[in-house]
């Protein structure tokens, strides 16, 4: 027999393939079709039209047999179903939050959050915007102000922790409005619109003493906290020997309440939810979640969506599950920098951001270089990722105008247990063709804008 050396240099996915859903290639010439009738937007594509689908990793997860298992025990009563008490169960064990309500998604959590928090002229700042976080803070009658480190608006910073609050500009802000202006500070990790970078615990203990100072409550956009937590471990001096588990639980201590969309951590198809340890506020949001949602013990969901929610709860905060997830982006990242594409440094969480402006560097903002970028990689080969640049940015309330972010980026988002190496070799080589190609590739115009979140069903014709 064999000495036990323990020397393994790669890791594996801990499951193994028990379904498979075909996938089909198509032509140059459909693909092109498509993209036209699509107004050149990848959210307006049809997904049977698509090879290799990087648009999001919201709700396109695989779930486990595990999960799949717990739907068949979905109890489908109108009130008090065991499936929500269950999961509840989690939210508390886990999350370490009190009090919970579910919701059929993130946003109609962050519409809760926002609408029971936010009065007409409070500011809200946040470690750089989300689209749909963002949009209700606004709609709630509040003004979003990026308190990120500057080091998150570069592409090309190192910077490990890239989103950190920098403390400065959050005591700056308390200061110039008055912090009873503020009714929270909105902390997300890691920064989906940063590239997934995450924030460290130090700096997360930092704003909640400055928070505690002011008397200032502190929230979490937890969607894909267990990537911080990972980043955590693997980054940050003193957290190499606990566990996954321990901090994220750490984590998440520090806020008076969270809310989650679980469609990405907990590796559900449909589901979000509010927690808190603030009982006001819980009794609030289950006063306004029959409104909105439906009853406070299934919030828009199915028993069986709440079990596959708690079933994922266990399993998204696995050491090797979370490590095959970034270990793959990690991956992808990689070989992208092999064939020196201009990407997002560091690697972050959930996706592989490219740097359309550097990729694009002749198209102007104006004319929408990574709104561009990512219907050329389409064209390319079926693989579809989005724009998060100037489209996604959205108007000015107030101006109307554009507004400018300093980051252009397409996001190739990876879905969790989906896809393996060899799609990811797929995509890279078909983003190092476009590479190749890139002076004879043209701007876009917009032709159709929609009010809100624009991103989504905005229509281009090609320059
Ligand atoms: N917060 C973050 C950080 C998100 O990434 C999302 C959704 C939401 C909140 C809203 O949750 O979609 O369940 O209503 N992000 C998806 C994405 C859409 O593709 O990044 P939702």
């Amino acid at each position: 027999m064999i000495e036990n050396k323990n020397i393994k240099k790669s890791w594996a996915e801990p499951f193994k393939i028990k379904v498979v859903e075909p996938i089909k290639m198509t032509t140059y010439e459909q693909r092109s079709k498509a993209l036209e009738e699509a107004g050149y937007n990848t959210f307006l594509l049809k997904s049977e039209d698509v090879y290799i689908d990087l648009l999001t990793d919201s709700g396109t997860n695989a779930m486990s047999d595990y999960q799949w298992a717990g739907m068949m025990l979905g109890d489908e009563a109108y009130a008090g179903s065991k499936n929500f008490y269950y999961l509840w169960d989690n939210v508390r064990k886990y999350y370490g939050q009190p009090f919970f309500v579910p919701t059929h998604q993130g946003r109609a959590a962050e519409h809760l959050v926002s609408k029971i928090l936010i009065k007409e002229g409070d500011y809200i700042p946040g470690n750089m915007y989300f689209t749909t976080t963002r949009l209700h803070q606004e709609l709630a009658g509040g003004t979003f102000v990026d308190v990120i480190i500057d080091e998150a608006h570069d592409p090309d910073s190192t910077h490990q922790f890239k989103g950190n609050i920098d403390t400065q500009k959050l005591e700056d802000l308390f200061k110039k409005v008055g912090a009873d202006k503020v009714p929270y500070v909105s902390m997300a990790g890691p920064v989906n619109m940063a590239g997934g970078q995450p924030f460290s615990m130090a700096n997360l203990k930092e704003v909640k003493t400055l928070c505690d100072k002011y008397g200032v409550a502190l929230w979490f956009d937890a969607t894909r906290a267990t990537e911080n937590a990972y980043f955590i471990k693997t980054k940050e001096e003193g957290y190499a020997d606990k566990t996954i588990q321990e901090i994220f639980f750490e984590m998440n201590s520090y806020f008076e309440g969270v809310w989650v969309s679980a469609k990405k951590d907990l590796m559900v198809n449909i589901g979000g939810f509010l927690a808190t340890k603030n009982e006001k506020v819980y009794e609030e949001a289950r006063n306004l979640v029959v409104v909105y949602e439906g009853l406070h013990t299934y919030g828009g969901l199915a028993g069986r969506d709440m079990e596959a929610m708690a079933r994922g709860i266990e399993e998204m905060i696995e050491f090797d599950n979370i490590r095959t997830r970034i270990g793959q982006i990690e991956y992808c990242g990689q070989k992208m920098l092999e064939y020196g594409l201009p990407i997002v440094n560091p690697i972050g969480g959930h996706a592989i951001f490219m740097n359309a402006r550097r990729f694009l560097d002749h198209i102007t903002q104006d004319e929408f270089p990574a709104q561009t970028l990512a219907a050329a990689i389409y064209q390319d080969s079926g693989v579809r990722g989005m724009e998060r640049g100037i489209v996604s940015s959205g108007r000015d309330p107030v101006t109307g105008k554009h507004r400018y972010p300093k980051l252009e980026l397409v996001r190739l988002t990876f879905p969790r247990r989906v896809y393996t190496q060899a799609h990811i070799d797929v995509t890279v080589e078909s983003v190092a063709n476009v590479y190749d190609q890139r002076k004879s590739i043209k701007g876009l115009k917009m032709v159709y804008e929609p009010k809100y979140l624009r991103f989504f069903q905005a229509r281009f014709e090609k320059i």
